[in-house]
């Protein structure tokens, strides 16, 4: 509860607010202002350097506002990706279509359907318009589709798929995700929050077709991920022209800021760093897997740019070993900064990121050290 719900007086905020707790990336305390930060799945090795060739371009352009959809970007996207720029909504982060998606079609007392290990973005996102966030339970740590359906009702109207799943690291199959298609109604919108796709570009590109052949389905994809671009918060969703038409008028008329939308361009079109990135991405998730192998932690084995990895759970005396919170607390205090799972109902587990070689290097040692090794 939030300290708006103790007021017995003065302005309240609408009811699904009354009832909400807000979503607040945990990203622990590190030991300096310039820690390792392996818990936000962020590109460690940054955006392509052919950005800030061109930026000082765009400095004398500062004043203006910037347009309301860049179709430059958009086209380049199109090239890149191999999709049509007309059915492409640029966007501030994927975030932001993720709320306009509830926003857009979700009335109070409505429902919508997330995974139990799914982004916390969606259920806070649903909430947010009275709607109701209906958990699908996983199959272990991977989404069951069966579960999705099961959960499906009249009032269902969106259901979210992160897949590559953040935090899971899990994908299920082009197969999966058709059948998880044919079987709903057709009043329900599929989104796929493909965010981690470039890690998994030939396995995930049935996707376009699907938004392309039907009216109910969405594709979401990052800048943040991949091609290291976070901190403009910069997305696209793919979709049709009647959501993308209901998308626009529900948002604010300049969500993606000039500097974000030339920097994309260059990112999507500087192939050769994308393939280094991938390059270096395979390379540390095999050193993030060798360690957990090493000091012999459980983890599941990610398709993005992450690992879930599992710790004693708490015990009264500490005979089970260093807690996932302990670890945390040390790897902090050693400068690296690792994602708790609690908020995900997986207190037991951290989420670490790859980063850079060193870094990766850095995180051994401070791994053994955590974990008395
Ligand atoms: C599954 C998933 N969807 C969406 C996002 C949000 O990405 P963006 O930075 O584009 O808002 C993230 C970021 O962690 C994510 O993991």
């Amino acid at each position: 509860m939030t300290d708006t719900n103790r007021r017995s007086s003065g302005p309240l905020p609408k009811q699904a607010l009354q009832q909400m707790d807000p979503y607040v990336p945990q990203f622990g305390v590190p030991a300096s202002e310039n820690p390792i930060r392996l818990s936000a799945n962020e590109s460690g090795l940054g955006p392509s350097p052919k950005i800030s060739e061109v930026l000082a371009t765009e400095m004398p352009n500062l004043h203006h506002y910037p347009e309301q959809q860049d179709g430059k970007l958009a086209a380049a996207i199109g090239e890149r990706y191999g999709v049509k720029p007309e059915m492409v909504l640029t966007s501030n982060g994927s975030d932001e279509l993720i709320y306009l998606l509830c926003q857009t079609y979700l009335d109070s007392g409505d429902e919508a359907i997330y995974t139990q290990y799914g982004f916390l973005v969606f259920p806070h996102a649903i909430r947010l318009t009275g709607a109701l966030p209906v958990q699908a339970a996983d199959d272990g740590y991977t989404v069951s589709v069966d579960n999705i359906l099961a959960a499906v009702s009249d009032k269902t109207k969106l259901v979210f798929l992160a897949n590559p799943n953040n935090p899971t690291g899990t994908m299920i199959s082009e197969a999966e995700v058709r059948r998880l298609h044919a079987g709903l109604p057709s009043h329900v919108i599929l989104v796929l929050d493909w965010a981690y796709a470039e890690y998994q570009e030939a396995a995930l590109s049935y996707a376009t077709q699907m938004v392309e052949q039907n009216d109910n389905i969405v594709m979401l994809r990052t800048f943040s991920k991949m091609h290291g671009l976070a901190a403009l918060r910069l997305g696209w969703g793919y979709m049709n022209a009647e959501m993308m038409g209901l998308l626009g008028a529900v948002r604010g008329p300049f969500s993606v800021n000039g500097i974000a939308a030339l920097s994309g361009r260059v990112a999507v079109a500087d192939t050769e760093w994308q393939q280094m990135v991938l390059d270096e991405n395979t390379r540390t998730m095999a050193m993030l897997a060798d360690m957990c192998e090493t000091f012999g932690l459980a983890y599941i084995s990610g398709v993005a740019n992450f690992m879930l990895v599992h710790f004693a759970a708490d015990s009264s005396d500490g005979a089970n070993g260093p807690t996932a919170g302990f670890v945390a607390q040390s790897l902090a205090s050693q400068n690296i900064m690792v994602r708790g799972m609690a908020p995900y109902g997986l207190p037991n587990s951290l989420r670490i990121s790859t980063g850079t070689v060193a870094q990766m290097d850095a995180l051994y040692v401070g791994l053994r050290h955590s974990l008395g090794k």
